[in-house]
């Protein structure tokens, strides 16, 4: 089966790092939404979310994933280049209705992991803005996923990460797309 590949999961659950792996292990390119946001605007999303605000943020992830999804359906006619790997923030899937729109480019895989590992994962970072300016907590992490998890759930394939190392993870994708 030959088709894109789109990684979604809270903060830290290894979406960049599983992608690129799993990329490389596929031969398949690699597009981080987070990163060509950045360099879209120019700017850190630390501080689109602290001079544009949220929403401005959320019109952008979902303008970015639209423009991709033209790109691809361009490329898939030409049948020239390879599929993507795509990795998405943390929040993409809970606004604008960007689920559809994730499914409508590939195979939406969900890389899940426990609140507590992913407050362990995060917890010396200070560049979350979605959690609170001012730092966060365990209740907030937690809080935030079940918020989420509805979403997220939507996936058509779900990763448990506990205990799992990134290439662990990536070769658990692998094994599903050669065997489906
Ligand atoms: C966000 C997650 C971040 C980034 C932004 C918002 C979120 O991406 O898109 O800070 O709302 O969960 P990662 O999940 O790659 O950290």
């Amino acid at each position: 089966m030959k088709t894109n590949i789109v990684l979604i999961g809270f903060m830290g659950a290894g979406k960049t790092e599983v992608g690129r792996i799993l990329a490389i292990n596929l031969g398949f390119n690699f597009l981080d939404i987070d990163a060509l946001i950045e360099k879209y605007e120019e700017m850190s999303i630390t501080e689109i979310f602290k001079k544009k605000g949220e929403k401005y943020f959320r019109d952008l992830e979902t303008k970015i994933l639209n423009s991709i999804r033209e790109t691809i359906k361009g490329v898939e006619l030409s049948g020239k280049d390879k599929p993507s790997v795509i990795s998405t923030g943390g929040g993409m899937p809970a606004f604008n209705g960007n689920m559809k729109l994730l499914k409508n480019i590939g195979t939406v895989i969900y890389l899940k992991a426990d609140a507590h590992t992913i407050y362990e994962r995060i917890k010396s970072e200070t560049h979350r803005p979605v959690l609170g300016a001012d730092g966060f907590t365990l209740k907030s992490v937690s809080d935030k996923l079940k918020e989420r998890e509805k979403f997220y759930e939507k996936a058509d394939m779900i990763i448990y990460t506990e205990g799992l190392t990134p290439q662990a993870a990536a070769e658990e994708i692998e094994i599903f797309f050669n065997f489906c």
